[in-house]
């Protein structure tokens, strides 16, 4: 426990997969049926907004038939036993880590349950399905909504928080990403140039940074995780 004072977990889809979420690169290399640059832009929301409102409306209900698995809840765990810093800086836009009582999360994608309006910059909680009619509970505009989502060609959020986190952690672990997606794809790279951290990948397999981690151990997050947390805390 003791050997440890600062650790960053970043997160991608693969913790929430047994949760029954589905991760992003399935062998068809579509995303639920839908290409990438039809849902997950900026430019495809301009061109048709009502395809998108549909795509994450869809995944936003979603998440009221999922719960956290055993590896949302460790992490939870080891927050709480942790008498150091930990921060949670996840991929995901679901609320998994929250619902399983994690505190100190960071979304860098943003979040399906948050709506931004386009109008006053104005942030709301969200449950609901978001309409191209739908009204800013700040503003009052109608029809300047949008999912809360890091689109591609967007910048992910709070990047200096994540900078400083990472630059004085000593232990960072990567859990169900595949390495695909920058920044978060370098930020092993980014904690190795700083010296200071072990680094630990926890995956289902081999990700596109697997060689940059100095350990590394395979299968699915509900095992690995649980197992990895309760060495962390120690007996
Ligand atoms: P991916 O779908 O690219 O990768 C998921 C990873 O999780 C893969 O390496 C899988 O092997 C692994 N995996 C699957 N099931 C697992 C399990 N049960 N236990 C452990 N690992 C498992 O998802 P991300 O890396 O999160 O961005 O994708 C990164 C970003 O690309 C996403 O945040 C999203 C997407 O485009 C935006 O929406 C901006």
């Amino acid at each position: 426990m003791a050997k440890y004072r600062s650790i960053v977990v970043l997160t991608g889809a693969g913790i929430s997969a047994e949760s029954g979420i589905p991760t992003f690169r399935g062998a068809d290399g579509l995303w639920e049926g839908h290409r990438i640059e039809d849902v997950a832009t900026p430019e495809a929301f301009a061109r048709n907004p009502r395809l998108v409102h549909q795509f994450y409306n869809m995944r936003r209900a979603a998440l009221k038939t999922v719960e956290p698995n055993p590896a949302h809840k460790a992490l939870a765990r080891l927050e709480q036993a942790f008498d150091g810093e930990m921060l949670i800086v996840t991929q995901n836009v679901d609320d998994l880590h929250e619902r399983a009582g994690s505190k100190n999360v960071l979304h860098m994608h943003g979040e399906l349950r948050k709506a931004w309006c386009l109008g006053c910059d104005g942030r709301t909680r969200w449950e609901e399905d978001i309409h191209e009619t739908s009204r800013c509970p700040h503003c009052a505009r109608e029809g300047r909504l949008r999912p809360d989502i890091v689109w591609f060609g967007e910048i992910p959020y709070q990047m200096d928080r994540i900078d400083e986190a990472l630059s004085g952690c000593d232990l960072f672990v990567s859990i169900g990403t595949s390495g695909n997606v920058y920044p978060a794809a370098g930020f092993v790279a980014l904690v190795r140039h700083f010296g200071r951290a072990h680094t630990v990948e926890l995956n289902l397999d081999p990700s596109e940074c697997s060689r940059m981690f100095h350990e590394t151990r395979h299968g699915p997050a509900s095992q690995l995780v649980p197992a990895f947390v309760e060495e962390v805390l120690g007996p």
